[in-house]
Protein backbone atom coordinates (compact mmCIF):
# COMPACT_ATOMS: atom_id res chain seq x y z
CA UNK A 1 0.00 0.00 0.00
CA UNK A 2 1.27 3.29 -1.11
CA UNK A 3 0.76 6.74 0.79
CA UNK A 4 -2.02 8.39 -1.76
CA UNK A 5 -0.97 11.46 -0.51
CA UNK A 6 1.98 11.59 -2.21
CA UNK A 7 0.38 12.08 -5.90
CA UNK A 8 -0.28 15.80 -4.55
CA UNK A 9 3.72 15.94 -5.45
CA UNK A 10 4.24 16.37 -9.26
CA UNK A 11 8.09 15.75 -10.51
CA UNK A 12 10.38 17.80 -9.70
CA UNK A 13 11.26 21.22 -11.65
CA UNK A 14 14.63 20.04 -12.69
CA UNK A 15 12.96 16.42 -14.11
CA UNK A 16 10.32 18.20 -15.88
CA UNK A 17 12.52 21.02 -17.75
CA UNK A 18 15.27 17.91 -18.91
CA UNK A 19 11.59 16.21 -20.22
CA UNK A 20 10.93 19.07 -22.02
CA UNK A 21 14.08 19.90 -23.67
CA UNK A 22 15.51 16.16 -24.26
CA UNK A 23 13.99 16.32 -27.84
CA UNK A 24 15.68 19.70 -28.66
CA UNK A 25 19.68 19.45 -29.63
CA UNK A 26 20.89 22.66 -28.67
CA UNK A 27 23.44 23.93 -31.47
CA UNK A 28 26.64 21.60 -32.05
CA UNK A 29 29.34 24.85 -31.42
CA UNK A 30 28.02 25.99 -28.25
CA UNK A 31 28.78 24.58 -25.30
CA UNK A 32 25.66 24.46 -23.04
CA UNK A 33 25.34 26.68 -19.46
CA UNK A 34 23.14 24.93 -17.08
CA UNK A 35 21.18 28.14 -15.32
CA UNK A 36 18.36 25.90 -13.74
CA UNK A 37 19.60 24.79 -10.68
CA UNK A 38 20.70 27.44 -7.64
CA UNK A 39 24.24 25.79 -6.96
CA UNK A 40 26.47 28.36 -6.71
CA UNK A 41 29.38 27.39 -9.04
CA UNK A 42 31.68 29.85 -7.13
CA UNK A 43 34.92 29.21 -5.53
CA UNK A 44 34.90 27.65 -1.73
CA UNK A 45 36.60 29.52 1.02
CA UNK A 46 39.87 27.94 1.75
CA UNK A 47 38.80 27.86 4.88
CA UNK A 48 36.38 25.14 4.59
CA UNK A 49 39.07 22.56 2.89
CA UNK A 50 41.36 23.85 6.11
CA UNK A 51 39.38 23.12 9.35
CA UNK A 52 37.76 19.76 7.49
CA UNK A 53 41.77 18.59 7.41
CA UNK A 54 42.53 19.42 10.56
CA UNK A 55 39.37 17.69 12.29
CA UNK A 56 39.28 14.82 9.99
CA UNK A 57 39.71 12.35 13.11
CA UNK A 58 36.41 13.20 14.59
CA UNK A 59 34.67 10.74 11.96
CA UNK A 60 34.55 7.91 14.63
CA UNK A 61 31.61 10.21 16.81
CA UNK A 62 28.36 10.33 16.10
CA UNK A 63 27.15 13.76 15.74
CA UNK A 64 25.44 15.45 18.52
CA UNK A 65 21.12 16.67 17.41
CA UNK A 66 21.76 19.84 18.78
CA UNK A 67 25.16 20.64 17.72
CA UNK A 68 28.11 21.51 19.44
CA UNK A 69 28.27 24.70 21.47
CA UNK A 70 30.73 26.27 19.85
CA UNK A 71 28.64 25.79 16.83
CA UNK A 72 25.70 27.41 18.64
CA UNK A 73 27.88 29.70 20.05
CA UNK A 74 28.98 31.13 16.66
CA UNK A 75 25.43 31.43 15.22
CA UNK A 76 24.17 33.60 17.83
CA UNK A 77 26.83 35.78 17.50
CA UNK A 78 26.33 36.12 14.35
CA UNK A 79 22.42 36.34 14.13
CA UNK A 80 23.08 39.17 17.12
CA UNK A 81 25.88 40.96 14.82
CA UNK A 82 23.83 40.66 11.48
CA UNK A 83 20.47 42.04 12.63
CA UNK A 84 21.58 44.19 15.38
CA UNK A 85 19.73 42.08 18.18
CA UNK A 86 19.55 42.81 21.81
CA UNK A 87 22.77 41.17 23.40
CA UNK A 88 21.00 38.25 25.26
CA UNK A 89 17.92 37.70 23.15
CA UNK A 90 19.58 34.76 21.49
CA UNK A 91 20.53 32.28 24.17
CA UNK A 92 22.50 29.65 21.95
CA UNK A 93 20.99 26.37 23.95
CA UNK A 94 17.32 27.51 24.03
CA UNK A 95 16.91 29.30 20.60
CA UNK A 96 19.22 27.20 17.81
CA UNK A 97 19.49 23.93 16.30
CA UNK A 98 21.58 22.87 13.33
CA UNK A 99 19.94 21.45 10.07
CA UNK A 100 21.66 19.61 7.19
CA UNK A 101 20.71 22.17 4.68
CA UNK A 102 17.49 24.32 5.06
CA UNK A 103 16.04 21.82 2.82
CA UNK A 104 16.00 18.79 5.35
CA UNK A 105 15.42 21.55 8.16
CA UNK A 106 12.26 22.95 6.52
CA UNK A 107 10.86 19.93 5.90
CA UNK A 108 11.06 18.44 8.91
CA UNK A 109 9.59 21.38 10.72
CA UNK A 110 5.92 20.12 9.67
CA UNK A 111 5.47 17.21 11.60
CA UNK A 112 6.81 18.80 14.52
CA UNK A 113 4.32 21.64 14.70
CA UNK A 114 1.11 20.35 12.56
CA UNK A 115 -1.59 18.96 14.45
CA UNK A 116 -4.20 16.73 13.59
CA UNK A 117 -6.59 19.05 13.12
CA UNK A 118 -6.88 22.92 13.18
CA UNK A 119 -9.58 25.51 13.48
CA UNK A 120 -12.63 22.69 13.25
CA UNK A 121 -11.31 21.09 10.39
CA UNK A 122 -7.68 19.68 8.46
CA UNK A 123 -4.51 22.09 8.74
CA UNK A 124 -3.16 24.22 6.43
CA UNK A 125 0.65 24.98 5.84
CA UNK A 126 0.41 28.53 3.75
CA UNK A 127 2.79 28.84 1.32
CA UNK A 128 3.70 31.25 -1.34
CA UNK A 129 2.70 30.52 -5.06
CA UNK A 130 5.43 30.16 -6.92
CA UNK A 131 7.61 28.78 -3.98
CA UNK A 132 10.56 26.40 -2.88
CA UNK A 133 9.49 22.43 -3.08
CA UNK A 134 10.42 21.36 0.20
CA UNK A 135 7.39 23.39 1.38
CA UNK A 136 5.02 21.57 -0.19
CA UNK A 137 6.56 17.98 0.67
CA UNK A 138 6.51 19.00 4.10
CA UNK A 139 2.80 19.55 4.12
CA UNK A 140 1.42 16.96 2.38
CA UNK A 141 4.25 14.27 4.47
CA UNK A 142 2.67 15.99 7.46
CA UNK A 143 -0.85 15.33 6.69
CA UNK A 144 -1.89 19.10 5.97
CA UNK A 145 -3.39 20.53 2.80
CA UNK A 146 -0.74 22.98 0.73
CA UNK A 147 -2.32 26.56 0.75
CA UNK A 148 -0.84 28.45 -2.25
CA UNK A 149 -0.41 32.32 -1.72
CA UNK A 150 -0.10 34.18 -4.90
CA UNK A 151 3.15 36.01 -4.80
CA UNK A 152 2.67 38.14 -8.10
CA UNK A 153 4.36 41.66 -9.30
CA UNK A 154 1.00 43.13 -8.06
CA UNK A 155 2.21 42.53 -3.98
CA UNK A 156 5.59 43.03 -4.83
CA UNK A 157 6.30 39.12 -5.66
CA UNK A 158 5.31 38.38 -1.77
CA UNK A 159 2.73 36.38 -0.56
CA UNK A 160 -0.39 38.96 1.41
CA UNK A 161 -0.86 35.92 4.12
CA UNK A 162 -4.29 38.28 5.40
CA UNK A 163 -5.34 37.67 2.25
CA UNK A 164 -6.34 34.40 2.07
CA UNK A 165 -9.71 35.41 5.31
CA UNK A 166 -10.52 34.53 8.82
CA UNK A 167 -11.54 30.78 8.05
CA UNK A 168 -8.10 29.29 6.09
CA UNK A 169 -6.45 31.50 8.69
CA UNK A 170 -8.15 29.62 11.69
CA UNK A 171 -6.69 26.56 9.85
CA UNK A 172 -3.33 27.56 8.81
CA UNK A 173 -0.97 25.90 11.36
CA UNK A 174 2.01 26.69 9.74
CA UNK A 175 3.48 28.99 7.00
CA UNK A 176 6.45 29.22 4.95
CA UNK A 177 7.40 32.62 3.51
CA UNK A 178 10.59 33.34 2.07
CA UNK A 179 13.26 36.14 1.90
CA UNK A 180 14.57 37.22 -0.39
CA UNK A 181 12.45 35.68 -2.66
CA UNK A 182 13.08 32.37 -4.47
CA UNK A 183 12.43 32.89 -7.38
CA UNK A 184 11.86 36.22 -7.83
CA UNK A 185 14.84 38.06 -5.64
CA UNK A 186 12.67 40.29 -3.98
CA UNK A 187 12.58 41.44 -0.32
CA UNK A 188 10.23 41.20 2.04
CA UNK A 189 10.93 44.62 4.16
CA UNK A 190 10.34 44.65 8.23
CA UNK A 191 6.86 45.97 7.80
CA UNK A 192 5.78 43.12 5.76
CA UNK A 193 8.16 40.38 8.26
CA UNK A 194 6.33 42.07 11.55
CA UNK A 195 2.49 41.66 9.55
CA UNK A 196 3.24 38.24 8.90
CA UNK A 197 4.77 37.88 12.70
CA UNK A 198 1.34 39.54 14.16
CA UNK A 199 -0.51 37.29 11.87
CA UNK A 200 0.80 34.50 13.13
CA UNK A 201 0.13 34.88 16.53
CA UNK A 202 -3.21 36.30 16.02
CA UNK A 203 -4.33 32.86 14.66
CA UNK A 204 -1.40 31.03 16.45
CA UNK A 205 0.33 29.28 13.59
CA UNK A 206 4.04 29.20 13.32
CA UNK A 207 5.90 30.62 10.46
CA UNK A 208 8.68 29.68 9.17
CA UNK A 209 10.66 32.23 7.53
CA UNK A 210 13.43 31.01 5.01
CA UNK A 211 16.10 33.52 4.63
CA UNK A 212 18.79 30.66 3.17
CA UNK A 213 19.24 33.85 0.48
CA UNK A 214 19.88 36.44 3.28
CA UNK A 215 23.71 36.89 2.47
CA UNK A 216 23.19 37.50 -1.21
CA UNK A 217 22.16 40.96 -1.45
CA UNK A 218 23.43 43.89 -3.91
CA UNK A 219 23.10 47.15 -1.99
CA UNK A 220 21.57 47.03 1.46
CA UNK A 221 21.17 43.72 3.63
CA UNK A 222 18.05 42.19 3.96
CA UNK A 223 15.55 42.57 6.94
CA UNK A 224 15.37 39.48 8.74
CA UNK A 225 12.61 37.85 11.11
CA UNK A 226 14.09 37.83 14.38
CA UNK A 227 14.93 41.69 13.53
CA UNK A 228 11.29 41.92 13.23
CA UNK A 229 10.51 40.01 16.61
CA UNK A 230 13.12 42.50 18.40
CA UNK A 231 11.66 45.68 17.38
CA UNK A 232 7.93 43.58 17.86
CA UNK A 233 9.42 43.58 21.70
CA UNK A 234 12.02 40.65 21.58
CA UNK A 235 9.47 37.74 22.16
CA UNK A 236 9.85 34.78 19.04
CA UNK A 237 7.14 33.52 19.92
CA UNK A 238 5.31 31.58 16.91
CA UNK A 239 8.46 32.29 14.39
CA UNK A 240 11.31 29.68 13.61
CA UNK A 241 13.96 31.50 11.15
CA UNK A 242 16.11 29.46 8.51
CA UNK A 243 19.69 30.07 7.10
CA UNK A 244 21.93 27.84 5.46
CA UNK A 245 25.90 28.18 3.87
CA UNK A 246 24.95 26.61 1.11
CA UNK A 247 24.71 30.08 -0.81
CA UNK A 248 26.29 32.61 1.97
CA UNK A 249 29.65 30.16 1.70
CA UNK A 250 28.83 28.47 -1.95
CA UNK A 251 29.03 25.12 -0.31
CA UNK A 252 25.66 23.83 -1.17
CA UNK A 253 27.30 20.24 -0.67
CA UNK A 254 28.45 20.77 2.42
CA UNK A 255 24.91 20.26 3.88
CA UNK A 256 25.06 22.95 6.60
CA UNK A 257 22.04 25.43 8.28
CA UNK A 258 20.29 25.82 11.24
CA UNK A 259 16.79 26.43 12.41
CA UNK A 260 16.25 29.33 14.90
CA UNK A 261 13.36 31.48 17.06
CA UNK A 262 10.48 30.24 19.57
CA UNK A 263 12.05 27.96 22.28
CA UNK A 264 9.21 25.73 22.48
CA UNK A 265 8.66 25.13 18.50
CA UNK A 266 12.47 24.47 18.93
CA UNK A 267 12.63 22.01 22.14
CA UNK A 268 9.82 20.02 20.05
CA UNK A 269 11.37 20.26 16.50
CA UNK A 270 15.15 19.19 18.44
CA UNK A 271 13.01 16.23 20.44
CA UNK A 272 11.37 14.70 16.63
CA UNK A 273 15.58 15.47 15.20
CA UNK A 274 16.63 12.55 17.71
CA UNK A 275 14.45 10.22 16.36
CA UNK A 276 14.88 11.23 12.54
CA UNK A 277 18.13 12.90 11.50
CA UNK A 278 21.45 11.54 10.91
CA UNK A 279 22.99 15.18 11.85
CA UNK A 280 26.14 16.98 10.46
CA UNK A 281 29.16 14.94 10.97
CA UNK A 282 31.61 16.60 13.41
CA UNK A 283 34.34 17.73 10.88
CA UNK A 284 31.57 19.84 9.23
CA UNK A 285 30.50 21.31 12.72
CA UNK A 286 33.49 22.76 13.03
CA UNK A 287 34.01 23.99 9.71
CA UNK A 288 30.68 25.40 9.75
CA UNK A 289 31.34 26.78 12.74
CA UNK A 290 34.56 28.99 11.12
CA UNK A 291 32.45 29.90 8.67
CA UNK A 292 29.66 31.49 10.17
CA UNK A 293 32.55 33.99 12.15
CA UNK A 294 34.19 34.46 9.48
CA UNK A 295 32.90 37.55 7.32
CA UNK A 296 35.74 38.18 4.43
CA UNK A 297 34.76 35.34 1.92
CA UNK A 298 31.01 36.16 2.14
CA UNK A 299 31.75 39.57 0.81
CA UNK A 300 33.78 38.35 -1.85
CA UNK A 301 31.04 36.23 -2.68
CA UNK A 302 28.58 39.11 -3.15
CA UNK A 303 31.07 41.03 -5.28
CA UNK A 304 30.78 38.42 -7.55
CA UNK A 305 27.10 38.43 -7.76
CA UNK A 306 27.88 42.39 -8.17
CA UNK A 307 29.16 42.07 -11.43
CA UNK A 308 26.93 38.99 -12.69
CA UNK A 309 24.19 41.51 -11.83
CA UNK A 310 26.05 43.77 -13.77
CA UNK A 311 26.30 41.66 -16.81
CA UNK A 312 22.72 41.36 -17.22
CA UNK A 313 21.45 44.45 -16.68
CA UNK A 314 24.04 44.74 -19.62
CA UNK A 315 22.22 42.23 -21.57
CA UNK A 316 18.80 42.26 -20.87
CA UNK A 317 18.71 46.06 -20.20
CA UNK A 318 14.62 47.17 -19.39
CA UNK A 319 13.16 43.99 -22.08
CA UNK A 320 10.92 41.40 -19.84
CA UNK A 321 10.47 43.59 -16.50
CA UNK A 322 14.28 42.87 -15.55
CA UNK A 323 15.11 43.94 -12.49
CA UNK A 324 18.43 43.78 -10.47
CA UNK A 325 18.03 41.36 -7.49
CA UNK A 326 17.72 43.05 -4.29
CA UNK A 327 18.57 39.35 -2.80
CA UNK A 328 19.26 36.48 -4.07
CA UNK A 329 20.69 35.20 -7.17
CA UNK A 330 17.18 34.84 -9.89
CA UNK A 331 16.32 36.90 -12.71
CA UNK A 332 12.76 36.41 -13.01
CA UNK A 333 11.72 37.45 -16.39
CA UNK A 334 8.64 38.16 -17.80
CA UNK A 335 8.70 36.50 -21.55
CA UNK A 336 4.81 35.61 -21.44
CA UNK A 337 5.24 31.90 -21.84
CA UNK A 338 7.91 30.36 -19.93
CA UNK A 339 8.24 26.67 -21.45
CA UNK A 340 7.88 28.28 -25.09
CA UNK A 341 11.36 30.79 -24.06
CA UNK A 342 12.93 27.62 -22.31
CA UNK A 343 12.61 25.58 -25.22
CA UNK A 344 14.10 28.45 -27.38
CA UNK A 345 16.95 29.09 -25.33
CA UNK A 346 17.72 25.84 -24.94
CA UNK A 347 17.56 25.42 -29.14
CA UNK A 348 19.18 28.80 -29.75
CA UNK A 349 21.34 29.31 -27.66
CA UNK A 350 22.62 26.05 -25.27
CA UNK A 351 21.33 27.92 -22.26
CA UNK A 352 19.35 25.94 -19.59
CA UNK A 353 16.51 27.88 -17.64
CA UNK A 354 13.65 27.08 -15.91
CA UNK A 355 10.16 27.79 -16.84
CA UNK A 356 8.56 29.85 -13.97
CA UNK A 357 5.46 27.79 -14.18
CA UNK A 358 7.65 24.54 -12.37
CA UNK A 359 7.88 26.68 -9.43
CA UNK A 360 3.84 27.22 -9.27
CA UNK A 361 0.86 25.47 -8.68
CA UNK A 362 -1.93 25.44 -10.58
CA UNK A 363 -5.01 27.06 -8.57
CA UNK A 364 -8.64 26.69 -10.24
CA UNK A 365 -9.91 30.31 -11.07
CA UNK A 366 -6.86 31.82 -11.21
CA UNK A 367 -3.91 32.10 -13.66
CA UNK A 368 -0.29 30.35 -12.70
CA UNK A 369 1.51 32.99 -11.22
CA UNK A 370 4.90 31.72 -12.72
CA UNK A 371 3.52 30.43 -15.92
CA UNK A 372 4.50 34.01 -18.11
CA UNK A 373 8.19 33.80 -16.09
CA UNK A 374 11.64 32.17 -16.89
CA UNK A 375 14.08 31.85 -13.83
CA UNK A 376 17.51 32.06 -14.34
CA UNK A 377 19.94 31.26 -11.75
CA UNK A 378 22.89 33.52 -11.93
CA UNK A 379 25.40 30.67 -10.05
CA UNK A 380 27.92 29.89 -13.34
CA UNK A 381 31.07 31.69 -13.10
CA UNK A 382 31.38 35.23 -14.41
CA UNK A 383 33.01 34.07 -17.96
CA UNK A 384 30.18 31.45 -18.68
CA UNK A 385 28.12 34.04 -17.18
CA UNK A 386 28.93 36.89 -19.43
CA UNK A 387 28.74 33.91 -22.75
CA UNK A 388 25.06 32.90 -21.37
CA UNK A 389 24.13 36.69 -21.27
CA UNK A 390 25.02 37.89 -24.37
CA UNK A 391 23.67 34.91 -26.41
CA UNK A 392 20.36 35.48 -23.98
CA UNK A 393 20.25 38.72 -25.06
CA UNK A 394 20.79 37.79 -28.90
CA UNK A 395 18.79 34.90 -28.85
CA UNK A 396 15.57 36.74 -27.01
C1 LIG B 1 14.06 28.99 -1.11
C2 LIG B 1 15.02 27.92 -0.77
N1 LIG B 1 15.00 27.40 0.45
C3 LIG B 1 15.84 26.42 0.81
C4 LIG B 1 16.76 25.90 -0.08
C5 LIG B 1 17.63 24.77 0.37
O1 LIG B 1 18.95 25.10 0.53
P1 LIG B 1 19.95 24.25 1.41
O2 LIG B 1 19.25 22.97 1.79
O3 LIG B 1 21.12 24.02 0.56
O4 LIG B 1 20.22 25.08 2.63
C6 LIG B 1 16.82 26.40 -1.37
C7 LIG B 1 17.81 25.85 -2.33
O5 LIG B 1 17.93 26.21 -3.45
C8 LIG B 1 15.94 27.43 -1.73
O6 LIG B 1 15.93 27.96 -2.95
Amino acid sequence: MLNPRLETLLDSPFRRIDRLLEPIKPPSGLKPVILTVGEPQHPQPDLLAKVLRENEHDYGTYPPIPGTPEFRRAVADWLTRRYALPAGMIEPDRHIVPVSGTREGLFLLAPAVVPETKGGGKPLVLMPNPFYQAYIGAAVAAGAEPHYVAARAETDFLPDLASIGPANLARAALAYVCTPTNPQSTVGDLDWLKRVILLAREHDFVVAIDECYAEIYDRAPPPGGLEACAQLGGSMKNVIVFHSLSKRSSVPGLRSGFAAGDPEVIARYTRLRFYSVAGMPMPVFAASTALWREESHVEANRAIYRRKFDMAQRAIGNRFGFRRPAGGFYLWLDVGDGERVAKELWGKAAIKVLPGGYMARDVPGEVNPGKQYIRIALVADERATQEAMQRLAEAL
